[in-house]
C-alpha cells in the first residue's frame, strides 16, 4: 500500500560533507516518456531548472521543507556514528500539504545533474575534496542562469525501444549553437553512431531566461538526424504555467 500523492515533482540535489548540507539548484525532471507527461515511465526524459535556482511551482516554504527533511536525514546519520559523505538527492513532491520526499538516492540525478554541473562557478574537484575532508562552505556558487536538458531517444523508447538506428550528430553546429552535448548510450561501428535500447544523447540549452535556454536546446536537436524522439515540450513557458496554474488548484482543494 502507498499514499497516493498529487502534486508536481521536483528534484534538489545536495553535496553532503558528513554534517553540512549544501543544496544546488531546484530541477524538475520528465519522467512520462510522451509530451504533457503522459506514456510510460522513464529514466527521465529531460529536465529545466531556472535562473534564480527555484522553481515557479515550488513555494519557499515547500524549499525549507525539503531541504528541512535532508538536514534531519543527514543529523540523524551522524549522530547515529554513521556520517554520510557524498550526493544526496532528495526526489520530492510538492503537493497541498507540503513537500513529501518520495525518495532518497547517494548520488546525482540523471539528467538534473546536466542542468546544475554545467552552471557550478566553484570548482568541482575542488568541492569534492573539501566534501570528503568534510568542510565543505556554507554554499556553493551557481550562475543565475536556466538551463533545459532535452534527452535524444531510441524511437518506442519506455516500452519497446528500436536499437540499431543510425543517429547523425552535427557536433560542430551543435557547439555553435552554444548547447551542451552528453553523450549517454551510443554503439560506434565503423565510425558512425548507433542507438542502442537506452537514452543516446543529451542536449542542453543553458542562458539568462528558460524561453531562450529551451530555444538554444530545439536549435541544437535541428542538427542531430535519424529516427529518434525527443520531447519537445520540456522547458516550454507554457508547459510550466499550466504546471504552475495545476499546483494553484491543488492548493486551493
Ligand atoms: N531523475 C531520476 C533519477 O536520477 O533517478
Amino acid at each position: 500500500m502507498e499514499e497516493k500523492l498529487v502534486g508536481e515533482e521536483f528534484s534538489l540535489q545536495a553535496l553532503c560533507d558528513g554534517h553540512a548540507l549544501v543544496p544546488s539548484p531546484l530541477v524538475q525532471d520528465h519522467k512520462r516518456a510522451y509530451e504533457g507527461d503522459k506514456g510510460p515511465n522513464t529514466g527521465g526524459m529531460g529536465s529545466y531548472s531556472d535562473a534564480d535556482h527555484r522553481l515557479l511551482f515550488v513555494t519557499p516554504q515547500d524549499f525549507e521543507g525539503a531541504l528541512e527533511t535532508m538536514r534531519k536525514t543527514v543529523a540523524a546519520m551522524a549522530a547515529r556514528g554513521t556520517p554520510f559523505k557524498g550526493i544526496l538527492y532528495g526526489g520530492f513532491m510538492a503537493t497541498k500539504d507540503g513537500p513529501k520526499l518520495l525518495e532518497f538516492n547517494v548520488r546525482f540525478a540523471d539528467p538534473e545533474s546536466m542542468n546544475v554541473l554545467p552552471i557550478l562557478e566553484d570548482d568541482f574537484l575542488e568541492s569534492c575534496q573539501a566534501l570528503t575532508e568534510g568542510h565543505l562552505p556554507a554554499s556553493l556558487r551557481f550562475a543565475h542562469q536556466a538551463t533545459v536538458c532535452k534527452y535524444v531517444v531510441p524511437m518506442g523508447y519506455g516500452s519497446h525501444p528500436r536499437a540499431g538506428e543510425q543517429l547523425k550528430v552535427d557536433e560542430d553546429s551543435i557547439r555553435q549553437t552554444g548547447a551542451k552535448l552528453y553523450y549517454a548510450s551510443v554503439d560506434e561501428k565503423g565510425g558512425h553512431l548507433y542507438t542502442t535500447t537506452s537514452r543516446s544523447l543529451a542536449i542542453v540549452g543553458i542562458a539568462a531566461n528558460l524561453e531562450e535556454a529551451e530555444s538554444i536546446s530545439e536549435e541544437a536537436l535541428a542538427f542531430i538526424a535519424g529516427s529518434f524522439y525527443a520531447r519537445r515540450d520540456i522547458g516550454k513557458p507554457d508547459v510550466i504555467q499550466r504546471k504552475v496554474e495545476r499546483m494553484q488548484k491543488i492548493r486551493q482543494g
